[in-house]
C-alpha cells in the first residue's frame, strides 16, 4: 500500500503536518506521501473536494477555514466530530468519507505522556480557559474521560455555557469569569489556556495571575508558537509543572496517521526533536 495523504486549508505553507506525518511514515516503514493541498478562500471549495475525491486519496486533514465547511461533503462523522460540529481528519475506507476530530483525544495523549499519574484520580480540579473550538475538544475529551470538575472561564461567558452543555450528567461543570478563576487558582491541578491571547507577539500579559498557583499544578497552553508562553513562564516561576502546546499538534496526528494506516507511531523523542524546531 503507498499511503497518499494530504492536509486541505489556507494559509497551510508553514504547517508542521507534513514534517510530522513524513516522520511518521518513516518510524513505521510504511510508504506513502504527505502534501499540502493549499485551498485559497477565491477558490471554489467545492472544486477542490472533488478533486480530491476523484484522486482517491487515502486520507487527509483539514485545518482552518475548512473544519465545517468539510462536513456536507462526507458520508459519516464519528461521534466526537459530530459533537464538535467540526471534522480535522477524513479517511476513505469501504466507498465511504469519513470525518473525525483529533484534537480532544491528541490533548487527552499528550498529557498522559507527560503525567501519567494526573489520570488515576479524576476528581482533580481543572480550569479550562478559552471557549473556542479547541477548548471545546478538549472539555469533550475529557469529560468523556471521566474528569467531572472542570470549570470553564472564558471572556465571553455565553461561549463557555455552550461547551458546559457537553456534559456527562454526573459532571461537576461549572462555567466561571476570568477573574473568579483568577481569584481561585490555587484550587486547581490543571489549567489548561487554549485562547490566542498567547499568540500575539506584542501581547506581554499572560491571561491570568498565577501568583497562588498550587505547588505541583499543572499549567498547559496549547499555544505552541511561541513554545514558551507568558502563560507558561508565569505559571513556572510560580512553581507549577509544564506541558506544552506542541506535544498536543504531536499526538492528534498520532490518532489521525492511525485513523489512516491503523498504526500507533511510537513517539520517542519526537516532541523534543519538535521542539528544538520550535525554539
Ligand atoms: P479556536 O477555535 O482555534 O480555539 P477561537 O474560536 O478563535 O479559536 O477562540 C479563541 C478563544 O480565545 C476564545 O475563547 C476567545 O474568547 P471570546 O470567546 O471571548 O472571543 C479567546 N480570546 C481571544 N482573544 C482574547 C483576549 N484578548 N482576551 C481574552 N480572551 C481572548
Amino acid at each position: 500500500m503507498d499511503y497518499r495523504l494530504k492536509l486541505i486549508g489556507y494559509p497551510i505553507q508553514h504547517s508542521l503536518s507534513p514534517w510530522i506525518h513524513n516522520k511518521f511514515l518513516e518510524r513505521t516503514h510504511l510508504k506513502g506521501t504527505y502534501t499540502l493541498h493549499e485551498i485559497s478562500p477565491d477558490a471554489s471549495f467545492d472544486e477542490n473536494v472533488l478533486t480530491l475525491k476523484k484522486e482517491k486519496v487515502d486520507g487527509f486533514n483539514v485545518t482552518v477555514p475548512y473544519k465545517e465547511e468539510i462536513i456536507p461533503y462526507l458520508n459519516m462523522l464519528d461521534d466526537t466530530a459530530k459533537q464538535m460540529g467540526a471534522v480535522n481528519t477524513v479517511v476513505y475506507r469501504e466507498g465511504k468519507w469519513i470525518g473525525y476530530n483529533t484534537d480532544g483525544i491528541g490533548y487527552l495523549r499528550s498529557l498522559e505522556s507527560k503525567y501519567p499519574t494526573f489520570f488515576q484520580n479524576k476528581s482533580k480540579r481543572i480550569l479550562l480557559i478559552g471557549a473556542g473550538g479547541a477548548a471545546r475538544g478538549i472539555y469533550y475529551a475529557l469529560d468523556r474521560a471521566g474528569f467531572d470538575c472542570i470549570d470553564i472561564a472564558n471572556r465571553t461567558k455565553a461561549s463557555a455555557e455552550e461547551i458546559a452543555k457537553l456534559a456527562t450528567l454526573s459532571s461537576n461543570t461549572k462555567v466561571v469569569s476570568l477573574k473568579e478563576a483568577e481569584e481561585g487558582i490555587g484550587n486547581y491541578d490543571l489549567i489548561i489556556q487554549t485562547t490566542s491571547v498567547g499568540m500575539k507577539p506584542n501581547v506581554d500579559t499572560s491571561i491570568l495571575s498565577f501568583s497562588q498557583v498550587k505547588e505541583n499544578a499543572i499549567a498547559s497552553d496549547i499555544v505552541y508558537q511561541p513554545l514558551q508562553t507568558k502563560f507558561l513562564k508565569e505559571a513556572e516561576k510560580n512553581g507549577a509543572a509544564i506541558h506544552y502546546g506542541h506535544t498536543m499538534l504531536l499526538y492528534q496526528a498520532q490518532y489521525a496517521f492511525e485513523i489512516w494506516t491503523n498504526q500507533k507511531v511510537p513517539m520517542d523523542d519526537l516532541d523534543l526533536q519538535l521542539q528544538t524546531i520550535l525554539e
